[in-house]
């Protein structure tokens, strides 16, 4: 239930697609009296759903006091709020200064997460991030740029698991990018990566190519914002044609669910069944 009086809803856009807005992603923007987005990363479309009468407003030119001022003023006319950002508000949102200046003035204030680019980057990629017996893990960064970057955290610290990885914010810098995640040893020239540009947008745009020759695809492409660089062998397409393959839905395999048919050294191969 929405509540009727005043109340922030931090909502999740995800990546432009209005399709992949949540539900209740929806109903809050089609309940809320005030509808704040970030027009820089969120298109028009999503907004859309406001109700009439709503006031819309972008983001992108505000300052975060002029952005709580609006929030705080409606909220305590008893007015619902939905501040709109992009993908999931828990990554690179900037939500933490929102929230403490809703905490600071006793503000209620929810947040509804959404599809991130990094999630719907690899459903056009059509690929498993989580690779059996090659990546099991997903780092989620950025290039270090005008944000310093906390200690073991530069690209190439990073780099070094040879995991997945999925690069925010960094396009621009796509040569230094590329140098860094080189030089942990941890990814070679060979190493697949896939560059997406406006993921969800109409004119999206999917460039694939290696450690190599990438930055000069993406400079051919002009690309140099709202993109996204994800590397490691989850972006080789031929992992869905070979390769090693979770054991969850094997015939063979027993978990909790279900009973397999396979005898490994007198005892059935087993798991939890949890994906
Ligand atoms: C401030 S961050 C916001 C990320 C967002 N919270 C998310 O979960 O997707 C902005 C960066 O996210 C990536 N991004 C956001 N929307 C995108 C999209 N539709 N397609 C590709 N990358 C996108 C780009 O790297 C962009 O520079």
């Amino acid at each position: 239930m929405i509540d009727t009086k005043g109340k922030v809803y931090i909502v999740g856009g995800g990546p432009g697609d209005p399709e992949l807005l949540t539900l209740k992603a929806k109903r809050i923007i089609e309940t809320a009296d005030l509808v704040i987005f970030a027009d820089s990363l969120v298109p028009p479309e999503i907004v859309a759903f406001a109700k009439e009468g709503a006031q819309v407003i972008g983001s992108k030119e505000l300052n975060l006091d002029e952005i709580m001022e609006l929030e705080l003023s409606a909220v305590r006319e008893g007015k619902i709020v939905a501040r709109v950002q992009s993908g999931d508000p828990s990554i690179y949102g900037a939500i933490l200064e929102q929230m403490r200046v809703l905490k600071q003035e006793g503000i209620e204030f929810e947040i509804i997460p959404g599809v991130s680019a990094a999630f719907a980057a690899a459903a056009v990629l059509k690929s498993e991030l989580t690779v059996p017996e090659k990546a099991q893990t997903v780092i989620m960064t950025r290039m270090e740029g005008r944000v310093a970057m906390p200690q073991g955290e530069q690209l190439k610290d990073l780099a070094a698991h040879g995991c997945t990885m999925v690069i925010f914010l960094s396009i621009t810098r796509m040569t230094k990018v590329v140098r860094e995640l080189i030089a942990s040893g941890g990814y070679t020239e060979d190493t697949p990566v896939a560059v997406v540009y406006r993921v969800g947008w109409p004119d999206e745009l999917v460039i694939r190519g290696t450690l190599k020759d990438i930055s000069d695809k993406v400079r051919a492409a002009k690309i140099t914002l709202q993109a996204l660089i994800i590397v490691g062998d989850a972006v080789d397409p031929e992992q869905t044609i070979t390769g090693a393959v979770s054991h969850l839905y094997s015939s063979e395999y027993t978990h909790r669910y279900r009973k397999g048919d396979a005898v490994v050294s007198g005892t059935q191969a087993s798991g939890n069944g949890q994906g």
